[in-house]
């Protein structure tokens, strides 16, 4: 968390609308101590994605599907978010939610190695969301940004990384990891990009 805990909980006091799936969600990870974007960044993904009316999603790490059910609530009826993620129980669970939450159609979860599943894919998107293991963050940019439209978005979590980035001298390999990252998107000319101080950063790109 980079703003720090008065300010996150004054935002999170001002509320959001409840929403049973996403509570239930919330709780899931509270118990397991699982990284989920939290609400305060899932309402922005969900707003970014209607704001460019966003259709197709590809999320890299989508755990259990919370932050996929932000994207999939902003899509039109026959928007699809594709999932990745390397856990089988992980899908079994996202599939769930989106079944109590009816909206089974917009889902498509694939189990695996996440930028594996990238390669696979036919370009087109309108949102790239990467959420996976940070050492593999600097591979993630050049396929993401292939698989994109022009104006699309490639967003990326955890790219402040607690902090960490902006000490002095060399970090562990998970910080080495973001910074070049985040250097690698900022140098692009075919990016637009911007880090978001929310929770632990937000790294968007836009497509030019
Ligand atoms: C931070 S959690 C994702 C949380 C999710 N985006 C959300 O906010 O609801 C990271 C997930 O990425 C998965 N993961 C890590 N590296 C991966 C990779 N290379 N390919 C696919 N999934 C990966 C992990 O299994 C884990 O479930």
């Amino acid at each position: 968390m980079i703003v720090g805990q008065r300010i996150e909980s004054y935002i999170a006091a001002l509320g959001a609308s409840p929403d049973p799936v996403l509570a239930a969600m919330e709780a899931l990870a509270e118990r397991r101590g699982f990284p989920i974007v939290g609400r305060h960044t899932g309402t922005l993904l969900g707003l970014l994605a209607r704001c460019i009316g966003a259709r197709r999603v590809l999320e890299l790490g989508s755990g259990y599907g919370y932050s996929a059910l932000w994207f999939a609530r902003a899509l039109p009826e026959d928007g699809t978010v594709i999932c990745s993620d390397l856990s089988a129980g992980n899908r079994d669970l996202a599939l769930g939610y989106f079944r109590t939450a009816g909206l089974e159609s917009r889902i498509d979860f694939r189990v695996g190695d996440g930028l594996t599943i990238a390669r696979e894919q036919t370009p087109g998107f309108d949102i790239v969301f990467n959420d996976i293991d940070k050492v593999d963050y600097p591979a993630s940019v050049e396929v993401a940004v292939s698989l994109l439209k022009s104006g699309g978005l490639f967003i990326t979590d955890n790219t402040l990384w607690k902090g960490k980035v902006a000490e002095d001298g060399p970090g562990d390999e998970n910080t080495e990891a973001v910074r070049a990252f985040n250097k690698l998107v900022f140098s692009r000319p075919d990016l637009e990009s911007v880090i978001i101080p929310i929770r632990d950063g937000l790294t968007v790109c836009r497509k030019k």
